[in-house]
């Protein structure tokens, strides 16, 4: 399976953070953003992943993530010359998924848990589509998911006035690779978006959309706003201070998938000793 991160975007919520940079390179307490939804993407197993970002922006990614190799995966990189909506990435990254099945993160999405880690691997032969629904206060700010005692979806609106359900779909979402086609076929919504919403609800037509309710052991966080943001950074803070583990450390996950061993861990902590994170890696060897 591939993964694509999606980490262009405006980031308009954040102005004027993000006049000079790109929202997905601003910290999240003690790592760049896109190192969470790059971490989710590790957990569930895929070591091939395609970062989509803003032209103006290309070269910091690159300069930060590099090709991958030092952490056992490959990272390739793309543009979007504009924030023409989430499902463009399958059209972008076509050649990237070349008929693999393919999971999309959202490069704001943060998700950190026991029920999540073990809900993610899981998803790896199916036909269709794979999407999780998490329950939420509001609704209505989100895309809403309905489904069935068996997960099967039967209906996704988004930001509904009356929701049929409390459940939002967060960002990371699983298709198999028609997704492409699909994704080619659907028209931009009254916002001139190729929506993520008209390709689920393409697969949920077909009946083959499934969806995993993450627990309220997940913890999931959009930070597209500045005080989400901060309620992110404050937990990735307390939950690391508290327990002396890190969240979202791609050199920890690289190691305990086993793409790495004690000596390349070894290498890449010594660089970054210190800010602290260096440290950490060096303990975990030591453990
Ligand atoms: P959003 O938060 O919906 O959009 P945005 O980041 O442009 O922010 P704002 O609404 O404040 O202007 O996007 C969700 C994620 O998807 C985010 O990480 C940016 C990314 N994205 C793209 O890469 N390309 C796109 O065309 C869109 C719409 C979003």
């Amino acid at each position: 399976m591939k993964g694509i991160i999606l980490a262009g975007g405006t980031g308009s919520r954040l102005w004027p953070i993000t006049l000079g940079n790109s929202k997905q390179l601003i910290p999240i307490y003690d790592k760049p953003m896109v190192y969470y939804p790059l971490s989710t993407l590790m957990t569930a197993g895929i070591r091939d992943v395609l970062v989509i970002t803003a032209p103006e922006h290309a070269d910091l990614f690159r300069l930060l993530l590099g090709d991958g190799s030092t952490w056992g995966m490959r990272i390739e990189f793309a543009v979007q010359p504009s924030p023409d909506g989430l499902a463009q990435a399958f059209i972008i990254g076509e050649q990237f998924i070349a008929g693999d099945s393919v999971a999309l993160a959202l490069g704001d999405n943060i998700f950190h848990g026991a029920g999540f880690e073990t809900a993610l691997p899981v998803i790896d032969d199916f036909t269709g589509g794979h999407i999780f629904a998490y329950p939420v206060l509001d609704p209505e700010r989100y895309g809403v998911i309905e489904f069935d005692k068996d997960g099967t979806a039967l209906s996704i609106e988004e930001k509904p006035a009356t929701p049929k359900s409390r459940y939002a779909i967060p960002g990371v979402y699983f298709y198999d690779s028609t997704v492409v086609d699909v994704a080619k076929n659907i028209t931009p919504s009254a916002r001139g978006e190729l929506e993520i919403t008209s390709v689920s609800e393409h697969f949920m037509n077909q009946g083959t959309l499934k969806v995993s309710v993450l627990d309220a052991g997940t913890m999931w966080f959009d930070t597209g706003t500045v005080d989400s943001m901060m309620d992110a950074a404050e937990y990735v803070r307390a939950i690391e201070h508290r327990t002396g583990a890190k969240i979202a450390c791609p050199e920890e996950i690289a190691w305990r998938q086993g793409w790495i061993n004690d000596a390349q861990l070894a290498a890449l902590a010594k660089p970054l000793e210190k800010s602290g994170y260096g440290s950490y890696l060096l303990r975990l060897l030591e453990r």
